[in-house]
């Protein structure tokens, strides 16, 4: 199984993908964090990703499939990719890639979410240094550390309700093609992310089901 899991800012795609790893034993890549990982190791790479995800742009295309490349030919797993493909560059990167690596993408699932509660969801995001576990906090008593780990909690520069409303239009323009890309190959559906994240689970666990 290789699922592309789609979906704008803030949409679930981490916190279900942590799930479905499980559920599923499957390889998550997310792009996102492929990336953050660059800038935490301090390398130059790293200092040019953050000047670009810090304004809520994409970085290019080639950039981003070389360094997804390495880690995809290194497991055998299944895999689920979050954030990834964001352009039609990309998504055609990825079947080229699978290709050589006789593999293939077995199911698109795009969460659904009205984009009227992006902005209070992400602003509500919080994540943990140690452990990654991605938190929802109540912001009129927010949490000091991680209740899984201890561990401290930050929020992503790139989290603020500008750069937010920026990735969004970044998102209508660059990755909604995506969607049309994969629309008639007869592996897209989409699934409601406006419900709690115990029924989003339960609506993807029942389309992965069909496809395991
Ligand atoms: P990335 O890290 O992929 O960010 P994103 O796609 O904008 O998605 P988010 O991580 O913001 O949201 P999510 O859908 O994972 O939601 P989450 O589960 O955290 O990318 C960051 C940047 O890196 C990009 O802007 C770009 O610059 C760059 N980049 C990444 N990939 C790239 C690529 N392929 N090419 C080029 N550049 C790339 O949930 C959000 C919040 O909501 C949490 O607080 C969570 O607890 C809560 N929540 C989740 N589900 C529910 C629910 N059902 N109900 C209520 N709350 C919920």
């Amino acid at each position: 199984m290789n699922i592309v899991l789609m979906g704008c800012p803030g949409a679930g795609k981490g916190t279900q993908s942590a799930k479905l790893q499980q559920k599923f034993d499957l390889y998550h890549i997310s792009s996102g964090d492929v990336l953050r990982a660059e800038i935490a190791s301090g390398s130059e790479l790293g200092k040019k990703i953050a000047a670009i995800i810090n304004d809520g742009n994409l970085v290019p295309d080639e950039l981003m499939v070389s360094m997804l490349e390495k880690i995809v030919s290194a497991t055998e797993k299944g895999i689920i990719f979050d954030g990834f493909p964001r352009t039609v560059a990309q998504a055609e990167a990825l079947d080229a890639m699978m290709k050589r690596l006789n593999r293939e993408i077995t199911e698109v699932v795009m969460i659904d979410l009205p984009e009227s509660e992006v902005v209070s969801r992400i602003s509500s995001r919080r994540q943990c240094k140690k452990c990654g576990e991605i938190l929802h906090v109540d912001l009129n008593a927010p949490l000091t550390a991680c209740p899984a780990c201890g561990g401290e909690l930050y929020s992503r520069p790139d989290d603020t309700p500008e750069r937010v409303k920026h990735r969004l239009e970044v998102y209508h323009h660059d990755t909604l093609p995506v969607k049309n890309y994969y629309q008639n190959s007869g592996k897209y559906v989409e699934v409601n992310g406006n419900q709690s994240p115990e029924q989003v689970f339960e609506d993807l666990t029942k389309v992965l089901e069909k496809v395991k």
